[in-house]
């Protein structure tokens, strides 16, 4: 049983060590086991160094302080002096090696802190703050105007149908118009219907007249497709905002009417208006609206070509025949729409010469419209 104890709870006559050397050989025995101890401490682990100076130099159960209540205290006189001697070189190593390590541990901890740890005196890293894309601002800006006078704002699918993006508009295959709107269709199976990614936000005017009864008032803000070259004016992809208006009296003058409101809204109280008749198979009459050039006030310059307008979107009283496909009455009803490009009005706004800027995510031209 007497093994189950460490050697430094077992009295020196329970070892059978009675002479010098045995006493000697014990101490030698404990000292080899600190050392041993001591050397497997990892620098800067105070909390480990503190735990071997509890097992050692604890007052109630360290190791000295056993030696000292079983070797010393029941010693016979003359063994007494031997141990008595022993035992406090033995507790003098332990007292110097424990001081070296501590003072070891805490320049390592230091050093620790200074290499990885975390100096809260130190300057923080400042990171670089994105800004809204001016596509995205523009669109906001857009929506803020005509959330102004009552339109709510609805999105839809980028995939259409022919149906929607062509025929419920009143543009019937083979009509000349969908030259102008050449597009992607997407590779599906043989025998499956036709999908297409849409050439133009028109077709939510279809899905919302058939999901809602007049009054409409929307907008649709959204990213449209073209199989169109890049160049400094055209983009395969690029965003519109449809406008849509239907109720039972709205005239052309409603329309004159807002679209004027829009101008000065976002290029200027001073912007004067003016509508071109133009030709889309959904709206009849059709107009392309144009406003005073911005920078010359309608002088003309180089920017507007010397023409004194730049022309803005596409716009006009939406076609009877348009409300045929959604059961609409074209007797009692009546409205406008408009579609506009966000480029378009992005690059006048901001002085844009390049729409292809707007795709580059370049942060030296992005930087410009925080
Ligand atoms: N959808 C037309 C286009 O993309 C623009 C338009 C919309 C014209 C609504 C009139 C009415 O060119």
């Amino acid at each position: 049983m007497s093994d189950a104890k460490p050697i430094q709870e077992q009295t020196l006559a329970e070892q059978g060590a009675a002479t010098s050397e045995g006493i000697a050989a014990l101490f030698a025995e404990v000292r080899a086991r600190f050392d041993a101890e001591t050397s497997r401490l990892a620098a800067g682990d105070l909390p480990a160094w503190t735990a071997l100076r509890n097992a050692w130099l604890g007052r109630s159960s360290g190791v000295i302080t056993a030696i000292g209540d079983s070797w010393l205290k029941p010693a016979p006189l003359d063994a007494k002096r031997v141990v008595g001697k022993a035992l406090n070189e033995l507790k003098a190593h332990v007292e110097r090696t424990l001081e070296e390590l501590r003072a070891r541990a805490e320049a390592a901890g230091e050093a620790g802190t200074a290499a990885g740890g975390v100096d809260l005196s130190l300057p923080g890293l400042r990171r670089a703050l994105g800004t809204r894309h001016p596509i995205c601002q523009t669109l906001e800006e857009l929506e803020r105007i005509f959330l102004s006078i009552g339109f709510s704002v609805v999105e839809g699918p980028e995939i259409e149908t022919p149906y929607y993006n062509f025929e419920a508009l009143n543009i019937p295959e083979h009509h000349p118009a969908r030259d102008t709107m050449d597009t992607f269709y997407l590779s599906l199976p043989k025998g499956s219907p036709e999908l297409l990614l849409r050439t133009h936000t028109s077709p939510m005017q279809i899905h919302t007249m058939e999901q809602q009864q007049p009054p409409v008032r929307i907008i649709v803000p959204g990213r449209v497709y073209r199989r169109d070259n890049p160049d400094s004016t055209h983009s395969f992809a690029f965003h519109q905002i449809e406008g849509l208006a239907v109720d039972t009296d709205i005239t052309f003058c409603e329309f004159k009417g807002t679209v004027e409101y829009f101008v000065r809204e976002f290029l200027g109280p001073k912007t004067r208006t003016r509508l071109r008749p133009s030709y889309f198979p959904f709206t009849e009459p059709s107009a392309e609206v144009d406003a005073s050039c911005f920078a010359c006030d309608g002088k003309g310059c180089r920017i507007c070509k010397q023409a004194g307008w730049i022309e803005l979107f596409g716009s006009g009283m939406v076609d009877p025949a348009v409300y045929g496909f959604v059961n609409y009455d074209a007797k009692r009803l009546s409205g406008f729409a408009f579609g506009m490009g966000v480029e378009r009005m992005a690059m006048m706004r901001y002085g844009i010469s390049d729409i292809q800027l707007l795709y580059q995510n370049d942060v030296r031209f992005l930087r410009q419209f925080q």
